[in-house]
Order: C-alpha cells, then structure tokens, then sequence
C-alpha cells in the first residue's frame, strides 16, 4: 500500500466540472434525498415521455426490485444521436483508427445518425422485432457501434460477444438469448491477426437447433471471402444500399432492456447481465461527465474491446449520450510495437485515456524508451478500470503517459454496476496509488465480515452496497433466481460484489480482489469452474482444479492441477494439447500458463476441492498456509509441493 497523496493541482481543479466541497455536497444530497437527486440529474436525458416516478427499489429478502424512471419513456439511441444533430451534427463522433495505422476514418454526429437508421431499417426488415435479442459478433470498426445504436433505436436488447471467443462460448449465448439473428463481419484484425469471424459463427450456428438463426448479417471488412448460406446470410453494405436513411426511435419505457453481456460467475455457465433504457444510460451519461471531466473538446480514448462493459459505458453510450468524441482502435494498443499508444494520443490529440493496469504493466515492461517520441501534450486525464492496479504502474502511468501532470482515476466497477461506483474525481479527490477511494454520488458502499457484519471505519471485509443505483444490472436474462442468488444471498439485504476490500483511515476504499472463484487475467474474468469443465470434458482428464497466481503481467495467471484417468501418460505433449483444447472452448483468454499432474487433489472428508491450499502452492506462499489436517489425506499437500511448477 503506498499512502502517498496526489491532490488535484489548482490548474486542473479550476477548469474541473466538480471540487471537492461540491463532491462532497452533492454526495451527500444523493444519499439524503436520492429521489429528488435523481430526479433533478435524470433530466440530463432526452425523454419523450417524462417519468413521474423516480425511484422504487428493494434490496429485502423476498422482495427485491430494482425500477429507475419506470414511467419515462425514451430511446437510447436518440439520446445519443439524434439531440446532438441540430446543435452538433457536424462534430466527429468517432475518430477511427486501422489496425494498420494507414488506415484511417471520421465519422460526424450526422452521418453515424444516417448510418444507423439505416441498419437500423435492415434489421427491421429482416423481421427483428422490440425485445428480441440481437447477437453481434465484430470487430473494433465502427460499424459495431452503428449495429449497438441500431438495436437500441428499434427496442431490440444487443448481445454483443467478445471477437476473441470461440464457436462454443457464440454458440451458449446465442442460446442463452434466443436470438435469431446474428451480425458479424467476415474477419477481424487485431495486430496483424487474421480471426475468422464469419467462419467462428457458421461453426457455432452448427450447435444450435436447425432453423434457430434466421439471419447472419456479415460486414465485409477484409473482403476476404467466406462460405456463404444462401437465405440465410447477407451482406451488410448490400443491405444497408436497399433500405431508407431515415427512421423514427422506437419509445422504450425506461426498464425495457438495453442489452445483455455476459461474464463469468462462480458456477461454470456465464451470466446474460441485462441492462435496462432509462437507469443505464443516466448513470453512464453521469458518470462520463464527473469522472472523466467531460469538456465538449475532449477527445476520449477508451481502449476497452467493445465486448467488454468499459466500452459499452465509455465507447459507446456515455460519452456519445454527451455529444463527445471518441477514439475507436481496431487493433492492440501496443502493437506493432509499445510506442503506438503514445504515437496514437499525439495523432489524435487524445485528452482522456481510459485504459487497464494490465496493459500499462505490458508497456513498463517494454521501458520507458518506447516513449522517447511521444510528447502527450494534448493528455489531461486518465483512467484505469478492470483490476487492481499496483502503486509501481500507477506511478509509471503517472510519470510516463501522464507526463507527471495528468490526474489518474482509478475507477472500480462491473459488469453488473454498469459503470464506475467508487472511483476518485480528478478535480476533487485526491488520489492514492492503488486505491480506487470513494464511492461516486447515490453509492453506499459497506464492508462486512463473513458473517455480514458491517464493519465500521478502518479495516478490511466483503465489498457490499445497500442500495440500488440507476445502472445496476436487473436480471441475469432468463434466471431471476441465479441473480438474487448470486448477489443478495451470500449477505441478505445487500449487494454483493464479489470482490473484498480495505477502508483506510481517510475512508478510502482499496479492492483486494475477488474473494469467490472468479479469475481475473488481464482485467478479464474467468470462472475457475468454467475451465475446470473444460479441462474435465477432455477425455484424458478425470479431475481439475484451477486456481490464479500473481502474475506481473496479466495480474493473474492461471495455474491448473489436472488428475489424469487412469492408464493416461502425463506427457508434455500432453500439456499442450490439454491448453489447447481449453482455449478452443473458452478462447484465448483462457490460455493456461501453467499445469500441474496431480495424481489428488486436496478434499474435505465430504470430498471438497481445498482451493485455499491449491491457491496457495501455486503462488509458491506457504505463510499462514491454514491448518490442513481436516483434508481427508493430508500427505496429499506435501505431494502437491513437492511437484509445485514455477509458472513462467
Ligand atoms: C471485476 C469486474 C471495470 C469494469 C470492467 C471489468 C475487478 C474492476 C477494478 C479496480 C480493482 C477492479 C473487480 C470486479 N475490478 N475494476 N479499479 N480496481 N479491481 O468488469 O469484467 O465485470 O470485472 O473487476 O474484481 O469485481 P468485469
């Protein structure tokens, strides 16, 4: 922990939208009277029908419920687009940038409204109708964004899937939403690698019911061409030539769902995280404003992929709800080589950088030489999100990217929050290395033991809110049960998040990480659940456990102990086949580091995995290593060190 202070410097304070007396101020309003809080900040939106109720929600046993705005009605598209047109229409939405830097495009208010009207008019002549749940599968191009906004415009939920998932993970979701129509692209290219889209989406059509998709929408992108199923596929410009460039946005009510995404939870099946109109897109919309300063100059940078939540709220709905403009990069924010992040800001003139410690950590092992070039005058603002950041790459970022000038926001949230719930505001707080420090307006964050005590001031404990916010997440789409489970049981009458904490003397908050089975590698999560079923689906493989390691890159790795069935060589040819067989299920993400043949695995006597002790061996940290005599063999332990891999 490194309690340095880093306050706001006046220069930046005194352009900034909020101090801290007004953060302070206005918190507290929010936590006093959040109807009227609400209320007054929800008229930030456009909406055709304004809402009379603001706020109803419940955290209580047996009656939960979550409703923001829920008699407004509006559209999230035409918040983003169409109010911006007569003041701004000809401002850049979205500056593009090519894998191959040679490749470049801007797009204004204006035409991004054109350009999703009409797709949004191809979608509805392909029959789509409000509610039925759209799967997108694409690359970073900014016809994803049109293909979001589109949906949106007709009341149609996008699912939007990671371009870096595999057949089986589209194939579960697409089954998962019922959706009948996916939009993809015949490939992507992310630092010079080619990924088959179109061809990973007729693969994962194959495990579906015959008939259940009815139309795959693929943008040429490449021009390469793919396998093509007459009545079934079309092409995008084709398409889009056919139809109208003007259409009317569809009233939603303010609790029709927005979208789905789905993330890793503790069991082995990912969960649809539903996201609704109205709540979503006032705390987004919020949120880009006071986190990031938004200034109608800003250029904002967010180099999330699309099918991440970071750049749902800050690609996509946030700073486009604001009439800001964005920067979109198809590729890899340090490929060819780690200058390109810094040769980026300084083409683009980038103001807010809103990125993950996983890649910062990636740079600072390249050194600071890959910046000898870049000048970052335009920089004034920059984030981090997805992970614990390390105080040593909060410094570097600070010194390196930020010139030692730029404020950094650490910003702590989830899939399920929608966007950020404790995060410092760069005019305000003043900031910490490594702490994520106070909870954003209408946020009430607590920390309890393991018995769902709260725990009063300084100390650490289980990371709970007792309150709704607008974007929380209202469902896992098609299992109401999983969610209250999943989030208001393990500690009743509360939000629980997952994650554990520390509140130190200054009240700030610092995340520890996750205390459940949820890995987080390189900012992503992944359920140790998920790839021990798809280890064990392997037929060599009687028994898997995995666990993370502190790994200086990725944060965490992933460390697996595999049982094999009887008669099986545990070979190193083996190993590799075993990885691969993972990331072909699970995707790249996904890539074990390092596996470990354990002919057992620690149990209880009623036969439960002692993850703890396997976690422990794998970060090779035997300090308070926990009493292992209720393992049913305790020699299993011993075993298990003596054979220990170091992870690469
Ligand atoms: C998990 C959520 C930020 C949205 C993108 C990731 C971890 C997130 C931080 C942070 C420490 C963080 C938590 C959380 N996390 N932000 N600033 N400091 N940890 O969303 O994939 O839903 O993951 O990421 O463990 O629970 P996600």
């Amino acid at each position: 922990m490194n309690n340095t202070l880093f306050p706001p410097t006046p220069e930046f304070t005194q352009k900034a939208n909020i101090d801290i007396e007004g953060y302070h101020a206005l918190y507290q309003q929010s936590i006093e009277s959040p109807e009227q809080f609400w209320g007054k900040h929800g008229k930030r939106l456009h909406w055709f029908t304004p809402y009379s109720k603001v706020k109803n929600t419940s955290f209580e046993k047996g009656d939960i419920h979550i409703n923001w705005f829920e008699d407004g009605q509006l559209n999230a598209s035409y918040n983003c687009l169409d109010r911006h047109l007569e003041t701004q229409g000809d401002k850049i939405a979205i500056i593009w940038e090519g894998d191959d830097a040679s490749n470049q495009q801007t797009i204004t208010y204006r035409q991004l409204h054109e350009r999703v009207c009409q797709f949004a008019n191809v979608l509805l002549s392909k029959g789509v109708t409000k509610g039925e749940v759209v799967t997108i599968y694409m690359p970073m191009v900014p016809e994803v964004i049109i293909a979001m906004l589109a949906c949106a415009r007709i009341g149609a939920p996008h699912s939007v899937i990671f371009a870096g998932f595999s057949p089986d993970a589209i194939a579960s979701r697409v089954k998962d939403g019922n959706s009948k129509v996916i939009i993809t692209a015949d490939e992507g290219v992310r630092g010079g690698r080619i990924t088959p889209l179109k061809a990973n989406v007729d693969h994962a059509i194959e495990q579906l019911d015959e008939g259940q998709i009815e139309t795959v929408i693929v943008y040429q992108h490449t021009g390469n061409s793919a396998i093509w199923v007459d009545n079934r596929d079309l092409c995008w410009q084709e398409a889009c030539a056919q139809v109208d460039h003007t259409h009317q946005a569809e009233a939603m009510n303010a609790e029709d769902p927005l979208f789905l995404l789905y993330t890793s939870g503790s069991t082995g099946q990912p969960k649809g995280v539903l996201h609704t109109t109205g709540g979503y897109l006032v705390y987004t919309s919020m949120t880009h404003e006071y986190v990031f300063d938004y200034k109608k100059d800003d250029i904002h940078w967010c180099t999330a992929d699309v099918g991440w939540i970071t750049a749902h709220s800050f690609m996509v709905y946030g700073p486009l709800c604001n009439g800001a403009t964005v920067v979109m990069h198809e590729g890899i924010p340090n490929s060819p080589s780690a200058s390109r992040i810094g040769e980026m800001i300084d083409r683009h003139n980038v103001t807010v950088l809103y990125t993950a410690p996983t890649l910062i950590r990636a740079l600072m092992a390249k050194g600071a030489d890959s910046f000898n070039e870049y000048q970052g005058d335009s920089l004034r603002l920059m984030g981090t999100a997805g992970e614990p950041i390390n105080p040593q790459a909060w410094l570097w970022y600070h010194e390196v990217i930020g010139k030692q000038r730029c404020p950094i926001v650490d910003t702590w949230w989830q899939t399920e929050t929608g966007a950020p719930m404790l995060t410092p505001l760069p005019g305000a707080t003043a900031t910490k290395p490594g702490a994520a420090t106070l909870p954003f307006f209408g946020i009430k964050p607590e920390l309890v033991d393991n018995d769902g005590n709260i725990i009063e001031g300084a100390g650490e404990g289980n990371l709970v809110f007792t309150g709704s916010w607008p974007s929380q997440m209202r469902t896992v789409y098609g299992n109401h049960q999983r969610f209250e489970e999943t989030y208001f049981s393990t500690f009743e009458n509360y939000y629980f998040s997952g994650d554990g904490a520390r509140r130190d003397e200054d009240g700030y908050f610092w995340i520890t990480g996750r205390v459940d089975d949820v890995l987080n590698v390189s900012g992503h999560r992944l359920g140790t659940a998920e790839v021990e079923s798809a280890l064990v689906s392997h037929t060599t493989v009687a028994e898997a456990a995995v666990v993370g390691y502190p790994h200086n890159i990725k944060g965490q790795g992933i460390y697996a102990y595999v049982t094999l069935t009887e008669n099986t060589e545990p070979t190193d040819e083996l190993k590799h086949t075993l990885t691969q067989w993972v990331r072909q299920h699970l995707g790249a993400l996904a890539t074990l580091d390092t596996i470990q043949w354990a002919p057992d695995l620690p149990k209880t006597r009623s036969g439960k995995i002692m993850r703890r002790f396997l976690r422990k061996i794998a970060a090779n940290d035997y300090d308070n290593f926990g009493d292992s005599s209720t393992l049913a063999e305790p020699a299993v332990i011993e075993q298990l060190i003596e054979n220990r891999i170091s992870p690469p």
